[in-house]
């Protein structure tokens, strides 16, 4: 693989992530979303975010993009996010939506999140391995969750831990 570089997002970024995430909006595989984020909205959304957002290059082309968002606005899940990546579908495949996870997970401990959650349709494989890969574990299925393209959706509900939250949980299974 060519070199990759996760790094913060800025909203010259944003022309990239508008059409990185578009792609998905349009598969209908990834996301409830259905409208197209416009070039703007994505420039002032990146310029608003509190929260960890990286963009992956390869060769100086933003290829990937990756975001948390709040899980809550209940101050005592201020240290829960929900992780997001979309990689550019001619890149998929090559390691780089994995990449761009650990760096999202490294850059969200960093800044005091203890742990990620991960809500995938049941039916998106990718998205389904690429969790597994970065060791999150499965929670458990929210059945029709959602409503997508006229039929209801499933909402695999994962987590992972991060920082002292993982180092507890490992010395405490279960
Ligand atoms: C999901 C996604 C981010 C994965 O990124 P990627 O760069 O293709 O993933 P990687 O190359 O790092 O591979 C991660 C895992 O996914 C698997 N994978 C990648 N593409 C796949 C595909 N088309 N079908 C099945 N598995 C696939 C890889 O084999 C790997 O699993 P493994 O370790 O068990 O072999 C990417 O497919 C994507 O952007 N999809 C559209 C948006 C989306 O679904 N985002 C997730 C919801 S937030």
């Amino acid at each position: 693989m060519d070199e990759l570089r996760p790094r913060l997002a800025t909203a010259a970024d944003a022309s990239a992530i508008a059409s990185i995430y578009n792609e998905g909006i349009a598969a209908r595989s990834a996301t409830f979303e259905t409208e197209p984020r416009s070039v703007d909205e994505v420039a002032r959304w990146v310029a608003a975010s509190v929260h960890p957002m990286l963009v992956a290059e390869v060769r100086g082309e933003v290829v990937a993009a990756g975001w948390i968002s709040a899980y809550s606005e209940r101050l005592c899940y201020g240290g829960v996010g929900e992780c997001s990546v979309y990689v550019a579908a001619d890149h998929r495949g090559r390691g780089i939506g994995t990449a761009l996870c650990e760096a999202l997970a490294a850059e969200a401990e960093r800044q005091g999140f203890y742990k990620l959650l991960g809500k995938l349709f049941t039916t998106n494989e990718a998205s389904n391995r690429l969790v597994r890969r970065c060791g999150f574990r499965e929670v458990g299925v929210h059945l029709c969750h959602g409503r997508l393209g006229g039929g209801w959706r499933d909402v695999l509900l994962v987590e992972r831990l991060l920082g002292d939250a993982a180092r507890v949980a490992a010395r405490s299974p279960g």
